[in-house]
């Protein structure tokens, strides 16, 4: 074997399409159900929020849909995305384990979310949508599509979080400079947040309350504003199955393939998107890879929340979904991992690890950083502490192999990096971080919300 350490592809092996993993799905989709009326949703009802063509691909079940040119042509700015072997990480853990990264950090806006940004963007511009509102936490997600609106001539008003609002001015100034109006959620421009200012003035925010306002802001737009939300939604995911396709080669490449695909999960679209493409391989070609999703102990909705159905945001205004959830009523720790404080997670995600062939841990915060400083140290990359994740169950992977003494060949997805996040590594540097375990009991009270819903068998 050879000792080459970066696996690189060539625009010609830019993905032409994204892989719908309904499909092949062995276990079928869950009805989207109206927040108000508890029925399945109509594509009417979504159109208020979504342009067609995502629509359409939400509820798709063609196995491949062709990405369009306009698409790829911004792809083309930073994809295909490196892949590489973590050789100084494998030898700083003297492991016998291969470790692989696929680095989609490498995009302009530092992450992932750039795959579906400029998507959802493009659909939008076709479809006539004045403007575009959305939320963001971390900053990720508000960055990147800030970025395609901008390459889409369309306007966006970002709800972000207040408390990452304060914690991160630099990722509302890039934002900024994209183009994009920041507010700091929760705002009183919707009579959500003006509710919430007039309860607690200090509201820190949640994802669940910025999806809200965005939510509000285009439902009660008249149709020139539409809403675009950064994960959890079936085109989403499938928007960000490029990375999985390309690693696919890229360890074809490498002349390898991997015993088990890592990721972190928030809403679960940068798994999916390396997973997805891993996971057909096993169902139609009898691999036989583990696919181990990632989340904090802080927000551990697959591990500990209920698989049942719940709103996807706080105020009840959005779509019910059947998910893992910790309840809508959920107020996330203040752990640096923004990206990952959401209450539920992707439908297809959780149908799917609750029919046993995707696997799921928690991390606490703790080791989580200690894990992304071994990383920053040997690789040099400085991981954004959602993809941070990854890495801990990476290395604990990597450790284990070394234990039972096996060549165990790990891939893990490096959904971002953490340049934006250096307030949060000093805190781990001065002893200020703390671990935090979601109590039971609080996702046993939050259980009491959640909405009844008696859908005709
Ligand atoms: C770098 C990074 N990784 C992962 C996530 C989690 O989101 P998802 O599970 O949709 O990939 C986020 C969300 O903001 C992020 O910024």
């Amino acid at each position: 074997m050879s000792d080459q350490t970066r696996f690189l592809l060539t625009e010609n092996d830019l993905p032409k399409f994204w892989y719908n993993i309904h499909a092949d799905s062995p276990v079928p989709p869950t009805p989207v159900l109206h927040p108000g009326t508890m029925e399945p949703v109509t594509p009417d009802f979504l159109s208020v929020l979504f342009p067609m063509d995502l629509i359409l691909q939400e509820i798709s079940t063609e196995r491949y849909i062709e990405i369009p040119e306009e698409v790829r042509e911004i792809y083309k700015l930073y994809r295909p995305t490196p892949l590489l072997r973590a050789r100084r990480l494998e030898k700083a853990l003297d492991t016998p384990a291969h470790i692989y990264y696929k680095y989609e950090g490498a995009s302009p806006v530092g992450s992932h979310k750039l795959n579906t940004a400029t998507a959802q963007a493009f659909y939008n511009k076709k479809d006539v949508t004045k403007a575009l509102t959305t939320e963001t936490g971390a900053g990720q997600w508000g960055s990147a599509l800030s970025l395609a609106c901008n390459y889409f001539d369309l306007p966006l008003e970002v709800y972000m979080v207040k408390v990452s609002y304060n914690q991160k001015p630099y990722r509302r100034i890039l934002m900024e400079t994209y183009g994009a109006q920041v507010y700091a959620s929760p705002t009183d421009r919707t009579n959500y947040g003006r509710a919430l200012l007039a309860e607690n003035p200090d509201n820190p925010g949640s994802l669940g309350i910025a999806i809200s306002e965005a939510v509000e802001v285009a439902a009660t737009s008249g149709g020139a504003k539409k809403y675009s939300l950064g994960s959890v939604l079936n085109h989403v995911l499938m928007h960000q199955t490029v990375i999985g396709e390309e690693s696919l080669k890229q360890m074809d490449m490498a002349g390898e393939y991997p015993d088990v695909v890592i990721s972190c999960v928030g809403g679960g679209s940068n798994f999916a998107g390396i997973a997805y493409p891993f996971l057909r391989e096993n169902l139609k070609n009898g691999k036989r890879t583990r696919l181990l999703a990632v989340e904090p102990t802080a927000a551990p909705s697959l591990t500990k929340g209920m698989y049942t159905f719940d709103y996807g945001d706080t105020a009840k205004m959005a779509p019910i979904v059947k998910m893992h959830t910790l309840g809508h009523t959920f107020i996330p720790p203040t752990i640096h991992a923004g990206g990952l404080r959401y209450h539920g997670m992707a439908p297809s995600l959780c149908a799917l690890y609750d029919a046993g062939h995707i696997e799921a841990i928690s991390v606490p915060q703790k080791a989580t950083f200690e894990a992304a400083i071994q990383f920053a140290r040997s690789e040099g990359i400085v991981p954004a502490p959602e993809s941070a994740h990854g890495i801990r169950a990476t290395i604990n992977e990597a450790l284990d192999a070394k234990e039972k003494g096996e060549k165990r060949v790990i891939l893990f997805n490096l959904s971002g990096h953490g340049n934006f996040d250096m307030a949060a590594y000093e805190a781990y540097l001065h002893g200020e971080l703390e671990d935090y375990e979601y109590p039971a009991e609080a996702v046993k009270e939050a259980m009491t919300h959640l909405p009844e819903i008696n859908l005709a068998a």
